[in-house]
């Protein structure tokens, strides 16, 4: 039973500060935003496309999806902004783009975190020139101070300070996406 308790939750490394958002709380979070897009979006006649911006999303996609009563179908768009580093570039290029086509439809774009908001403003542009019904966008994770352009959110699970988080999809050169919770990083000097 201890052996499973420790793979289930990882202990802290000596690379993470603190458990920022533990794995109950970003649950309940989850199901009280699932439940406001429920309401929102009751009266759709086709399905709600989500668009999960990978990779970030994916384990916030796959909760928040497995919560929704509305009709909706799911796809997926990889993005890039960053370089090697932590710091975004603004320069947003498109990886991967959605297998169909989002014309006429209610898109739903889910994202891990807004951080200066270059990613986010780009996909909400991108989308509504392809002629989309509306386009909506929730995020897990804010971080307010870091905001270098006006980003219209609609669902935000929490508001975190400038630090650099993982777990729970988010990542630190590809490490710690799976960690239950959301864990602040200390950067190496
Ligand atoms: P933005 O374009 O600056 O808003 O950056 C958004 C992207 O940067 C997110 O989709 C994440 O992939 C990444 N990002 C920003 N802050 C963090 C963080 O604290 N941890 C992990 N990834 C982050
Ligand atoms: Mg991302």
């Amino acid at each position: 039973m201890d052996n499973i308790r420790s793979i289930a939750i990882p202990p802290l490394t000596a690379d993470l500060e603190r458990v920022l958002i533990d794995a109950d709380t970003i649950q309940r979070r989850v199901i009280e935003l699932a439940a406001q897009i429920n309401r929102d979006y009751a009266d759709i006649e086709e399905p709600l496309i989500l668009v999960g911006v990978l990779k970030g999303s994916f384990i916030y996609l796959a909760d928040l999806c497995r919560k929704l009563t509305v009709p909706h179908v799911i796809d997926f768009i990889a993005v890039s902004s960053y370089g090697s580093g932590s710091e975004s570039t603004g320069n947003v290029r498109l990886l991967m783009d959605t297998r169909r086509s989002l014309e006429n439809h209610h898109v739903l774009i889910v994202e891990d975190i807004l951080d200066t908001g270059y990613t986010l403003d780009y996909l909400v542009r991108n989308f509504k020139a392809r002629g989309t019904k509306s386009v909506n966008t929730t995020v897990l994770l804010e971080k307010p101070d870091r905001h270098k352009v006006p980003v219209d959110l609609r669902y935000v699970g929490f508001t975190i300070p400038d630090v650099w988080v993982v777990g729970y999809g988010l990542d630190y050169g590809e490490q710690y996406r799976t960690l239950p919770y959301i864990a602040e990083m200390r950067i190496p000097n």
